[in-house]
């Protein structure tokens, strides 16, 4: 009898924590920018990361695709700039970063932020809004290896995943057959896009110096993976 009121006792307490855990807020959210060239590997890191943190994934470059792709207003004030590889105007995405932010899942599981800033307007306008992160990861990728990684880039329309022509090839003929390329993956945009890139980064990860990891990225995703978690980690333990 003593032992099944003990043990009801517990389940009692472990009922009230997982209560406690999905209605409140985590006291050591994730709160993460992740930064690096086009092609430097975010997109596939990031997917490792949600897996494991639970965290919500915003990713501007991803919203501003969906824009384009559904017609809106911003998608097509949008487009233009992005078919050339250039920045879109900072307003655009500061405010689908402020959307994102406000949604209950970013506040819950805390955030990781894909593609953005990428200027120092964007830093301050984060900073104005109160977002400031616990860590700012950048993934240090050569030139010439995110030229290669981005124009082998391949994606399935069915389930977004994202495949390379080399260094990871689809499981199955059916899904190499629908695989489609992004339109921004060519050697002259992504010409572009390196050295709007390179205009930017100091000015960014100057932001967040006393943030900043700077990884070597210029490796497989399986060994680029463990050391962004050691540095999550190490940024949470903080
Ligand atoms: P966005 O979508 O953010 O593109 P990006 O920063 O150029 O980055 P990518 O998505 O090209 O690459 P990634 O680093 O995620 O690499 P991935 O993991 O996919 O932005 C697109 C455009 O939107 C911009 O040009 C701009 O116009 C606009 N925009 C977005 N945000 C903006 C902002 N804040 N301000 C203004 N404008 C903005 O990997 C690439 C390939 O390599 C894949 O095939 C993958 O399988 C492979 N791969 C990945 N890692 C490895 C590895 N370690 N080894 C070998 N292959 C790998």
């Amino acid at each position: 009898m003593a032992l099944k009121f003990a043990a009801g006792g517990a389940l009692a307490g472990v009922a009230a924590y997982g209560l406690y855990s999905l209605n409140q807020p985590k006291k050591y959210q994730l709160k993460m920018i992740i930064s690096g060239g086009p092609g430097s590997g975010k997109g596939t890191q990031c997917d490792l990361l949600v897996n494991k943190y639970g965290v919500k994934h915003i990713s501007t470059g991803d919203a501003l695709r969906h824009h384009v792709k559904t017609g809106t207003d911003l998608g097509r004030e949008a487009k233009a700039y992005m078919e050339r590889g250039d920045l879109v105007p900072d307003s655009l995405v500061i405010g689908i970063c402020k959307a994102e932010m406000e949604t209950k899942e970013a506040k819950q599981n805390g955030w990781l932020l894909d593609g953005m800033p990428r200027t120092k307007a964007q830093c301050d306008a984060l900073d104005t809004m109160g977002l400031v992160p616990n860590l700012f990861l950048r993934l240090d990728v050569p030139d010439e290896v995110m030229m290669d990684r981005a124009c082998g880039r391949r994606q399935d329309p069915v389930t977004r995943q994202i495949y390379h022509v080399k260094y990871k090839k689809p499981p199955t003929q059916e899904i190499e057959a629908r695989l489609v390329i992004r339109s921004d993956d060519t050697v002259e945009k992504m010409t572009n896009r390196i050295k709007q890139y390179h205009t930017n980064t100091t000015a960014v990860s100057g932001s967040y110096s006393d943030k900043l990891v700077a990884l070597d990225g210029n490796r497989a995703p399986t060994d680029v993976f463990p050391a962004v978690c050691a540095a999550v980690d190490s940024a949470l333990a903080k």
